[in-house]
């Protein structure tokens, strides 16, 4: 079964695009069948991998003309099993034509229907749009990723706890369901800070239905800045814990990740695992 997993966060720079890319390349490298959407008008997960094809179209074209997946729109990264539908459209008018159309908002969903892949990641823009919007519509999973930076978690939370209200009753009445959001921490470190934004969360997501906290906590290491500087997939880059560190390698981590939201591929995952040993 295809799983559609977007990335969301309507703040900006909170480690959005460095999760869909350090997933997916994971995932691809497990052997999983792996398609990144960039969905933001800053081509950030676009311009992550070296491509060893270029696709003449990208995101433009997918959704205002309708198109099949095809060699037209799907670009191949040098990661085998790893393949990115481009954005394309750096003044955003896509944006503008979505928010006319009256399927504007489902029609990701419905085009995404015809991709086989194992895994698509919907990369998307820091800020409240129809983008959003259409990319919450078409996922079974939504991560979110929130840093102790992140100028009030509590605000963020608030923020999407009003666009899920907002979406919801549309979204009943064409018989989808929103997934829960599952908050991943990112950038943690042992300050304080840290420690106190992770409870802040926690006791939020514990009088609230409609999100919860991933197990799985992103610390905050120079490996992530090195890799993306090098466009190197982080658990390539750092497939072993250093000597004397206490946080985990980011290859655990992005392990642990994939292990925590995609169950159903314990297998494969772990298989992968063992080669490496
Ligand atoms: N766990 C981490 N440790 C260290 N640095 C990180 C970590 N996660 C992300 N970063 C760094 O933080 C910066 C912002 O990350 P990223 O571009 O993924 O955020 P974003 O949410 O996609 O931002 P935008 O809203 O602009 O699209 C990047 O320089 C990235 O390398
Ligand atoms: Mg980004």
């Amino acid at each position: 079964m295809k799983k559609i997993i977007a990335v969301t966060n309507s703040k900006g720079g909170v480690g959005k695009s460095t999760t869909v890319v350090n997933l997916a390349a994971l995932l691809a490298d497990a052997g999983l069948r792996t398609l990144i959407v960039d969905l933001d008008i800053q081509p950030t997960a676009s311009s992550y991998f070296h491509l060893s094809y270029e696709a003449p179209f990208g995101i433009s074209e997918l959704l205002s003309q309708n198109l099949s997946p095809s060699d037209q729109v799907v670009s191949r990264t040098s990661i085998d099993g790893l393949d990115l539908v481009k954005s394309n459209d750096p003044s955003g008018s896509l944006s503008t034509s979505l928010l006319h159309a009256p399927d504007g908002r489902i029609r990701l969903r419905r085009l995404l229907a015809r991709f086989n892949y194992d895994i698509i990641l919907l990369d998307t823009q820091g800020a409240r749009s129809v983008v959003l919007d259409m990319a919450l519509l078409a996922a079974d999973m939504v991560v979110s990723p929130v840093t102790p930076a992140t100028l009030s978690a509590r605000e963020f939370i608030r923020g999407m706890g009003t666009l899920y209200n907002d979406l919801s009753p549309m979204a009943e009445a064409m018989g989808i369901t929103i997934p829960t959001m599952r908050v991943l921490l990112n950038q943690i470190d042992n300050t304080n800070n840290s420690s106190m934004v992770i409870e802040l969360v926690k006791d939020m997501a514990a009088e609230e239905d409609w999100f919860t906290v991933l197990q799985t906590e992103v610390p905050d290491l120079v490996a992530y800045k090195n890799a993306s500087a090098l466009g190197v997939a982080a658990h390539r880059y750092e497939p072993k814990r250093p000597a004397g560190r206490q946080a985990a390698s980011c290859m655990e981590t992005m392990v642990d990740l994939a292990l925590e939201l995609l169950p159903e591929h314990e297998e494969t995952i772990t298989a992968y695992c063992k080669t490496l040993k």
